[in-house]
């Protein structure tokens, strides 16, 4: 999708945002009788008109206030994706966006649900040409928008197609490897570092965890490290964000049941694919931080020679994990990446992962369970993060009464926590393999969608990267 700035095209599909009905009368050649129907669908609750021109369409806005500023603001991203609807079915190529309500950043926000929702993975339809989208380009009118909103509009965009489009492609085409290749191409493209461990690598830095994982596989495992140093960091310390890449996840020798539980496991990568492609947004927006990200990948498959309950691993950090389930293997990839973070004295580390169905059964697909330990302003500015972007979190205790469920018979800690609090029980796993300030960010029921919703498409949905770039843009500045 692609957004400007109104300078001398002729558009003639337009959206006016209006805040009062009042404001009908400054559409250009707007008819009595058009204001009368407008009246009338606005009396009826309706609040996104289409008026056919013959030749183009204009449709009205009127946004409605809603309870809190974060919920207009979501109202107008799925009006926007209302608008998408319309707007391909009429075949429009483009659209000018005029807004003349009150609501400063209307424009943006209906430009967004536009966006998100026009989203398409058509790598493997052989009618891609006669399903794509005929809307390509968002036209703002002066008044609308700065270049400067315009211009970080885009790359969000941008970080979020690529997101999804990671989490859409399967196992046969992403391997670790290839994953780690993706990665590098987005640094190349945007301008950060990538430097990517192999196998031979992994057993040198003894990162037990991942190539416990990899055993049953085919393919070997990677581990991928971003780093992006702007010219003026406002942070002494690096931010280090990590994101589990299971590029597959059939539970292993604990086999996930096959009745469906494996039908979305290529998605088991989001949390890659979100802190991938979030350093291609903070890499192109230029964001005065200096960041690194940690994507451990592997694919994990019961095998001739997969690791299996009862087996006792040494992680890179040197503790030592009695395996009771193969099939929580997130946490043992995320263990050693999150002890590699280490190295870089950091101020603050944020993982995200598809790490519990636990998570996802507690509060379902309209937020992200975190937990951690950094301290409350951090938290406070995520969780606004979360609300302004309708990516909202919510926060779960690391009480040490959930560490004693980890504790093993035979090793340090086990990886399970027993049938109570396994969100947390994963949480407290990953904290022993911390000593900075962390949060951990369990995306597992959001990152992929079943069903078109508002503004996100079936499949991958990068579901949480508004809320990260969100309180990245704030980071250091309050
Ligand atoms: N990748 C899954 C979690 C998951 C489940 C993500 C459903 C998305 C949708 C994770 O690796 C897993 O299997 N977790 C287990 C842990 C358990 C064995 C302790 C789970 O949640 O059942
Ligand atoms: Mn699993
Ligand atoms: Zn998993």
């Amino acid at each position: 999708m692609e957004f400007k700035i109104l300078q001398k095209q002729a558009i003639k599909n337009q959206v006016f945002i209006i805040d009062l009905e009042a404001k009908i009368s400054q559409v250009p050649e707007i008819t009595e009788s058009e204001t009368a129907y407008l009246n009338t669908c606005f009396a009826d609750d309706q609040n996104l008109i289409t008026l056919n021109r013959y030749g183009y369409f204009i449709f009205i806005y009127l946004v409605r206030p809603k309870k809190t500023d974060a919920l207009t603001s979501e109202s107008i991203r799925k009006s926007g994706a209302d608008l998408q609807g319309i707007s391909n079915k009429y075949k429009l190529a483009d659209l000018l966006i005029n807004n003349i309500s009150t609501t400063a950043n209307a424009a943006l926000l209906l430009a967004e649900g536009i966006a998100l929702a026009n989203y398409q993975f058509l790598k493997y339809r052989t009618n891609a040409k006669k399903i794509t989208h005929t809307l390509t380009t968002v036209y703002f009118t002066k008044n609308s928008a700065t270049l400067k909103e315009v211009n970080q509009l885009s790359i969000t965009v941008d970080a979020i197609y690529k997101a999804r489009t990671l989490v859409n492609e399967p196992l046969n085409f992403l391997s670790a490897e290839q994953l780690s290749a993706e990665i590098a191409a987005m640094g190349k493209e945007a301008g950060f570092k990538v430097t990517i461990f192999n196998k031979a690598r992994l057993i040198k830095e003894k990162m037990g965890g991942i190539l416990a994982v990899n055993r049953g596989s085919i393919q070997p495992p990677t581990f991928t490290i971003m780093e992006y140093i702007p010219k003026k960091a406002i942070n002494k310390k690096p931010v280090v964000l990590v994101g589990k890449g299971v590029v597959y996840d059939t539970g292993g020798v604990s086999l996930k049941p096959t009745l469906n539980s494996m039908d979305r496991m290529k998605s088991d990568m989001s949390g890659a694919a979100l802190v991938s492609a979030a350093m291609y947004a903070i890499a192109k927006m230029q964001l005065p931080l200096h960041i690194v990200a940690l994507v451990p990948a592997t694919d994990n498959r019961p095998g001739e020679n997969a690791y299996v309950p009862g087996d006792v691993v040494t992680m890179a950090s040197g503790a030592t994990v009695e395996v009771l389930n193969t099939d929580a293997e997130g946490r043992m990839l995320l263990g050693d990446a999150l002890h590699w973070a280490k190295r870089y004295n950091p101020e603050l580390v944020a993982d995200f992962a598809t790490l519990t169905g636990a998570a996802s059964a507690a509060i379902g697909e309209h937020g992200i369970v975190c937990m951690g330990t950094a301290d409350d302003q951090t938290k406070q500015a995520f969780r606004e993060s979360g609300f302004r972007q309708y990516e909202r979190l919510v926060e779960y205790p690391l009480w040490d009464e959930y560490g004693d469920q980890i504790k093993s018979d035979i090793a340090d800690i086990k990886n399970t926590g027993g049938a109570s609090g396994g969100a947390i029980t994963a949480g407290k796993f990953l904290e022993h393999f911390t000593d900075y300030p962390w949060m951990h960010f369990d995306i597992a029921g959001v990152s992929f969608a079943t069903a078109r919703k508002g503004y996100t498409p079936i499949g991958g949905t990068a579901y949480g990267m508004r809320m990260l770039l969100d309180f990245l843009i704030h980071y250091g500045r309050s």
